[in-house]
This record gives structure tokens, sequence and C-alpha cells, in this order.
């Protein structure tokens, strides 16, 4: 991704029904407001939800995405697995990959390697999401999970055109903690430091998610070294998620 656009992205987590998708139209109107062509809205609802999702926001600015995906590209004999390709074939984008909620069930930096593999062969832009957990950063491991997370998570990937980064302290999602700006800031600039070493290139897109709501918002868009949020529970009330939209556009 090489321009400037910022994101805002909605992880639904499992939440949402088909009758919830009516409070996204006031999102729309919003979107398509001048002042916000520079930011992407994106939104990663249950995969029960994106083809309808996909019907609704298509030729509109908002953009849809899965929140996770099997390994295998196509099809398989997978009981209860959606591959990229069926991602792909109900209008979906974007997928997010590595969240914390699935390595803490057993999800692998092997694993998220090739369902990176796999989504990027479907074209699909990825949200690579790493972060340490308290323990790793009370025992002062932040700098090793991060390098093996990305090392191992982009082994044998060469570009990095269609990935988006997501940095999520594990400690902080959930539970309305975000980190101290300097540490945020830091960690961000050893993201971004060991993603250029590795792939020699231009800054990558690095955003901040754990905790983000319409109070810290403000100060958060101050970081610039973050280049949009990742949101979960504050994304499923279309009140708050409009009032940080709002006041992430400058
Ligand atoms: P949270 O979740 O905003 O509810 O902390 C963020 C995430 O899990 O991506």
């Amino acid at each position: 991704m090489t321009n400037n656009n910022n994101y805002i992205i909605a992880n639904w987590k499992m939440y949402g029904c088909i009758n919830h998708l009516k409070s996204i139209k006031r999102v729309i109107k919003i979107s398509k407001k001048t002042n916000f062509r520079k930011t992407k809205i994106i939104y990663c609802p249950p995969f029960t939800l994106l083809n309808s999702f996909h019907k609704l926001t298509n030729k509109t600015p908002l953009n849809v995405g899965a929140q996770n995906c099997h390994h295998n590209e196509f099809f398989g004999s997978y009981t209860g697995s959606i591959s990229p390709h069926m991602i792909k074939s109900v209008g979906a984008k974007y997928v997010i990959i590595g969240h914390s909620e699935n390595r803490k069930v057993g999800e692998t930096n092997l694993t998220i390697n090739k369902k990176i593999y796999s989504a990027l062969n479907q074209k699909l832009k990825v949200i690579f999401c790493v972060g340490e957990t308290l323990n790793e950063k009370n025992k002062k491991k932040t700098n090793i999970v991060l390098k093996k997370q990305i090392n191992e998570g982009l082994k044998n990937i060469k570009k990095l055109d269609n990935i988006i980064f997501a940095y999520e302290p594990v400690w902080c999602i959930g539970t309305g903690i975000v980190p101290k700006t300097n540490d945020l800031r830091n960690n961000l600039i050893k993201i971004k430091k060991l993603i250029k070493n590795k792939f020699r290139s231009k800054d990558p897109i690095i955003l901040y998610g754990g905790s983000v709501n319409s109070k810290n918002i403000v100060k958060l868009n101050k970081i610039t070294e973050i280049r949009g949020f990742l949101i979960g529970s504050a994304s499923q009330n279309t009140n708050k998620f409009i009032d940080i939209i709002k006041k992430s556009i400058i």
C-alpha cells in the first residue's frame, strides 16, 4: 500500500446478526463526505454477514473484510472453515490474520504464514496482527516476540504491497488499557525498523489496536507513527464508532 490513506477498521468479532446491518447506514452516509476520502473505513463482520455487508457497501466508500481464514487457499475437507477464495467470492477485499484471540487458541506463526500466503494469492489485502502478552512484556521479551511474529509470519513473503500491520498488545485488548505514549511509539518504531530491514521497503502501514475508544482516540491520533486503528468493542456500537471516525478526521 503506497498511498497515504489512514485506516479505521471495525473488528466485530463474534457479534452481529443480520438485523444489525441497518446500523451501518449512518456510517455509509458519513463516509461519503469529502473530508473522509483519505480515510479507509473497513468493516470486518462475522463470516455470516460478509456478503450482506458487501451488497450494502458496494459502490460506497466503505470496505469489507473477514476476521480470519483457513490456510488452504481454495476448498478442502476442513469442517467449519472458510478459505481465502470463499471470502473473496462473497465480495470481501480484506482479511485479518494473526489476531491474538486466534493465537491464544493455538494458531502458530507457521499457520499464520500459510494463511497470509494463501490470502495474498487470492488478492486479498491482509491485516496482519502482532503483539506481546502481558507476561512477555513483564519478562521484557516484547522485542523478541515481535521479531519472531514478523519474521516467521512473513517467511517467504516477497512484497508488502497488500499487507497492513496492526500492533495489538494483547494486554490492551478488551481491557480498557492503552500503552503509555512513549512505550507505544517505541514499539511502533521497532516494528517499522524490523519490517524495513526485512523487506528493504518504504514505510510500512502500521495500525494500533487495543481498547481504542472515543475518549482516547484524540490522544492516540497525535502519535504520528500510527496510520490508523483496529477497533473491537467500540466499533460494535454505531454511535461510538461514528464518534471515533469524526474525531479521527482532522
Ligand atoms: P478492543 O479489541 O478494541 O475491544 O480492545 C481490539 C481487537 O481485538 O482488535
